[in-house]
């Protein structure tokens, strides 16, 4: 399962790859507000960032970058898009799933730029991001959840769907908006390729409360271990 860090906060990105080996990143408008950047400096930052860890390539290093949430019009979403694009090799496109936006996605990836279909919430959104070819379909998670959804089902149907019609490994699916340790198990129990999630959610997800325990009980033997 890929790991990638959902911030647009360059010490985030840069601790959590040189800690943990995540594999990309993926940002939208709340990221980028939370950067404290314009958008265009934050995403330049991140450019830059990539080149000085010699990471350039959209398979070594995939960076989700979402469109400016009022295009909505496929002309407009695809003229913003190559010009993002152009920044950096390893940005992907984030593109609202709207019926502008499918078109969008179709133009894109026959002109060889990747996208990454968001802001989806059902598997017959997800069907859409397979039939365009995107690099990624971002099907949310915490946001259903939060409504007390069950999301394994839903992510489980879209791999199936997904293996149903060869799509499954084309069209990547990454679990979006993961907010806790259980979410990211559910996630890979379904079978989804990447999770992306915050920096605190992986922190968390590493720990747990028997094992500072384990911790505790194991300093406390090794320091009344006669000779040592
Ligand atoms: C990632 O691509 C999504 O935009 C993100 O996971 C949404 O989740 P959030 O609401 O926690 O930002």
């Amino acid at each position: 399962m890929k790991f990638f860090l959902d911030s647009a906060k360059l010490d985030e990105i840069n601790k959590a790859y040189e800690d943990w080996g995540i594999d990309g990143v993926t940002t939208n408008p709340k990221h980028i507000q939370a950067s404290g950047k314009p958008f265009l400096t934050a995403i330049s930052d991140i450019a830059a960032w990539i080149k000085e860890k010699g990471l350039e390539g959209v398979d070594r290093f995939p960076v989700s970058v979402e469109l400016d949430p009022h295009l909505t019009e496929a002309e407009d979403m695809v003229n913003a898009a190559r010009k993002i694009s152009a920044m950096c090799e390893n940005f992907v496109i984030k593109i609202p799933c709207l019926p502008g936006g499918v078109k969008a996605a179709r133009i894109l990836e026959k002109e060889g730029i990747r996208t990454n279909l968001t802001l989806v919430f059902s598997p017959s959104q997800a069907i859409w991001a397979g039939r365009a070819g995107c690099l990624f379909v971002s099907p949310f998670i915490g946001w259903k959840e939060d409504n007390g959804e069950d999301c394994r089902g839903y992510i489980q149907d879209i791999v199936d769907i997904y293996e149903n019609y060869g799509w499954y490994g084309k069209t990547q699916i990454i679990a979006a908006a993961v907010r806790s340790p259980k979410q990211i198990v559910d996630c890979a129990v379904s079978g989804a390729d990447i999770v992306t999630a915050g920096f605190a959610v992986y922190a968390q997800s590493i720990k747990h409360a028997y094992t500072t325990q384990g911790i505790g009980t194991f300093t406390d033997a090794w320091d009344n271990t006669a000779g040592n």
